[in-house]
């Protein structure tokens, strides 16, 4: 499995199984979205370098059905904090079981929700974490 950037011929995979409105043509044609490749695109992410806030963010991600639970979206994520990092912001519908399951099982910290933006009528809930080696310092800061 091959994580690289997104080009424009991963749309038509990446169409395959994206859950989410419109598509990711300008994300990919301004750089800011990243494949997983197994043969084809399988997985994507994309991001803004000041997505939330003025901070980075990741916007999008997605795994096809056929290729979840096996780390994919852990890798994206990382491919991401190791160009944005160590710092990212991300969101998800509060109905969202396996992305809130993701998020609580990786470490990251729910620091807010928007109400009232989702069609399915479910709050959008905001994420944090810190990656690497400043996540490392800040867990010993905060014992000594
Ligand atoms: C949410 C999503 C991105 C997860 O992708 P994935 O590649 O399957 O996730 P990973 O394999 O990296 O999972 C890492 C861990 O998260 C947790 N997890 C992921 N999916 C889960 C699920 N459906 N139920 C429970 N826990 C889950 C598990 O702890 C998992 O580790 P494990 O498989 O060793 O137990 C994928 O289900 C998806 O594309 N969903 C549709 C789009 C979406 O909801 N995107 C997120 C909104 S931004």
């Amino acid at each position: 499995m091959r994580v690289r950037p997104a080009g424009a011929a991963d749309l038509t995979a990446i169409r395959g199984f994206d859950p989410f409105g419109g598509d990711r043509m300008r994300e990919i044609a301004e750089g800011r979205c990243l494949v997983a490749e197994d043969g084809a695109a399988v997985g994507y992410v994309s991001f803004r370098a000041d997505g939330c806030v003025g901070h980075p963010f990741v916007t999008y991600l997605a795994i096809a059905p056929s290729h979840r639970r096996r780390g994919l979206a852990r890798l994206l994520i990382s491919a991401v904090a190791e160009r944005l990092g160590p710092r990212l912001f991300i969101s998800t519908e509060r109905g969202n079981r396996a992305m809130l399951a993701l998020l609580s099982v990786e470490g990251w910290r729910e620091v807010g929700e928007i109400r009232d933006v989702n069609r399915s009528g479910s709050a959008e809930v905001f994420f944090v974490k810190t990656f690497g080696a400043r996540a490392a310092d800040e867990a010993t800061a905060a014992v000594v």
